[in-house]
């Protein structure tokens, strides 16, 4: 089993750039290769990595749905979805990538989805890590996209809003009772100094806070430019918090 990293937050907070920075750590680290999954249906993590023409998970099952009754004979579903699943992961130096997109079609993917969990969980066993990227909100929690983590990232800005939202994140991993080993708040966009009540109101929620990532301009500069995060200076702020805050988490 690798070591599973999940990021999760209100909207536009910063898990898609705190997800690539971690996966710039990991591969510059050596702690490759990492098993990297964008779970959000609207997500631009490839486009953070400098990915381009991405086929998502979801137009897979899309099309095993059209095709299912007229597999070739021998060919099983798990065995067509096994081949479309290695089609359409991205391979990379130090990381693999998958983006789950969305499936179109109006049927019920039960099936398939079972079936896809199944090769994902053999899958994801060739990796010591493996990184995922969630939608805004909590519905990957409700529809049991994130299932296991060793660490949720609940992201959010330096406002009480985003702490909220975390929070409130963390409460229904509780109650679904989720195998979440360890989750707490890494602030981002903090302008200078955390505000102290910022703390104040992630510890009224019992929650802790793992690190803090400065605003940073280079960051929309890369951005606007269509650059890879993961080619991200070394030197740079967002780049050594992010650093500091993993390595403190992965010898905990
Ligand atoms: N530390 C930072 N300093 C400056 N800009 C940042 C910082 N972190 C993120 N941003 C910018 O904030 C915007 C939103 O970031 P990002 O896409 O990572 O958020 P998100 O939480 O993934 O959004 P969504 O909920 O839409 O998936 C981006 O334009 C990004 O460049
Ligand atoms: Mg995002």
């Amino acid at each position: 089993m690798p070591f599973h990293i999940a990021v999760s937050g209100k909207g536009g907070t910063g898990k898609t750039t705190l997800s690539a920075v971690i996966l710039r750590y990991l591969i510059r680290s050596g702690k490759g290769p990492a098993l990297v999954i964008d779970a959000d249906a609207d997500g631009n993590l490839a486009q953070a990595l400098g990915l381009n023409g991405v086929q998502t998970v979801g137009a897979i099952l899309d099309e095993m749905e059209q095709k299912a009754s007229q597999l070739p004979p021998g060919v099983s579903k798990d065995g067509w979805l096994e081949g479309k699943l290695a089609e359409v992961m991205v391979e990379q130096k130090g990381f693999d990538f998958l983006s789950m997109g969305r499936g179109e079609g109006p049927g019920c993917y039960c099936y398939v989805n079972t079936v896809l969990r199944r090769i994902m969980d053999n899958l994801e066993n060739n990796y010591p890590y493996s990184l995922m990227d969630n939608a805004a909100g909590m519905e990957h929690l409700s529809r049991r996209t994130t299932r296991a983590a060793d660490i949720l990232f609940l992201v959010s800005d330096h406002s009480l809003k985003g702490v909220q939202s975390g929070a409130r994140i963390a409460e229904l991993a509780q109650e679904l009772k989720l195998e979440i080993k360890r989750v707490g708040f890494v602030i981002n966009r903090v302008p200078g100094e955390m505000d102290p009540l910022i703390r104040q109101k992630v510890e009224e929620k019992g929650l802790e806070i793992l690190g803090t990532i400065p605003e940073d301009s280079q960051i929309g500069r890369f951005d606007l430019e269509g650059k890879s995060l993961l080619d991200f200076p070394e030197d740079n702020n967002v780049t050594i918090a992010v650093r500091e805050m993993v390595e403190k988490i992965l010898v905990n």
